[in-house]
């Protein structure tokens, strides 16, 4: 696969603007394309409110954030570029097609990347022009802050594009992982979902309301989790035993709560309390304060832990 020194971010929304403020700190250039009248004033809203933040995390020397063109037409802004980026809606209906468009336009040794959260590869590739160089690169957000990237080849991708995507990724300061099968949602979305569905059944219970759900997380475990993940976290719980004291110690405990999780179904009343149960959390604060709050702390984070 060819190095990546210009790419193509092609759907510039949440994630496509945010994957190109990335890709510009870190020294590539940038061709996005969107079939919104708004997008390029989106992309320009966020290269120049992340570019502060992008410096601190150590943009690349000759980074620019002024190295970026737009171009509606996701064929035309193809030509030249060494990889893509795809971050449009999240349907197979929308993909498949702008997805066999853009391969046919591009060499076959140019990496095609899916932001897709959960859609399969292999049939996001079907009718592609050489569909070895399509893989999952999923990002999340926002993928200008949050290191992880999944890569998922799915059966359908060659080894040699799912290495490159590797590559790539960890070259532009990234952390990915491979998933060895490709399944509905990839992992980290269906650790989330997993999570997110207990924590909705907690509330529909009546166990505890949205807020302290949120703060059995944020002011618990999920300060270790950002340092460590669930497998390691519990070697950690088994003591001088580690992972094998906690499973001979505590299994028929945990395995007595999993056979008592629940299984929520998402009523319009349900859906009214956990919507009205964050407002109280938040006080109602705007979502763009409350974001700029995360990410500001997000970037103190990445710097403890790198430190
Ligand atoms: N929002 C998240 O938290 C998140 C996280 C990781 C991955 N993703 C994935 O990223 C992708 C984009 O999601 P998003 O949240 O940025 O959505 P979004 O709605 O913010 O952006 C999608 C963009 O695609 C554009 N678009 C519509 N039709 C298109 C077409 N035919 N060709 C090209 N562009 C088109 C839209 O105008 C819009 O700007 C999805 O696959 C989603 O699953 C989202």
């Amino acid at each position: 696969m060819r190095p990546v020194r210009r790419i193509a971010v092609i759907g510039a929304g949440t994630i496509g603007a945010s994957w190109a403020a990335w890709f510009l700190s870190r020294g590539l250039e940038v061709v996005a394309s969107d079939p919104s009248p708004g997008a390029p004033e989106l992309i320009r809203r966020m290269v120049e409110g992340a570019w502060p933040i992008l410096q601190q995390l150590g943009a690349a020397p000759g980074a620019d954030p002024g190295r970026w063109s737009f171009e509606p037409d996701p064929v035309k802004a193809v030509a030249g570029c060494d990889a893509v980026q795809e971050s449009a809606p999240e349907r197979y209906e929308v993909k498949q097609p702008l997805l066999r468009a853009i391969s046919a336009a591009l060499p076959e040794d140019a990496l095609i990347l899916c932001s897709s959260s959960g859609l399969l590869v292999s049939r996001l590739s079907e009718g592609c022009t050489h569909p070895g160089r399509v893989v999952i690169g999923h990002p999340f957000n926002p993928p200008h802050l949050i290191p992880l990237v999944e890569v998922v080849g799915g059966g359908t991708a060659s080894a040699e594009a799912v290495q490159a995507a590797v590559g790539f990724y960890r070259g532009i300061g990234k952390h990915p992982i491979v998933l060895n099968k490709e399944v509905p949602g990839h992992l980290a979305n269906r650790l989330q979902a997993a999570l997110w569905r207990e924590a909705v059944h907690m509330v529909a219970e009546g166990v505890a309301s949205v807020a302290d759900v949120d703060a059995a997380i944020a002011q618990g475990p999920g300060l270790r989790w950002a340092l460590m993940g669930p497998h390691a976290t519990f070697h950690l719980a088994g003591g001088e035993g580690g992972y094998a004291h906690f499973m001979h110690h505590l299994m028929p405990a945990v395995t007595s709560w999993w056979e008592s999780l629940g299984n929520p179904v998402l009523t319009p009343e349900l859906q009214r309390a956990l919507i009205e149960g964050v407002a109280q959390e938040t006080d109602g604060r705007p979502i763009p304060a409350l974001a700029a709050e995360r990410d500001a702390a997000l970037v103190r984070l990445l710097a403890a832990k790198a430190g």
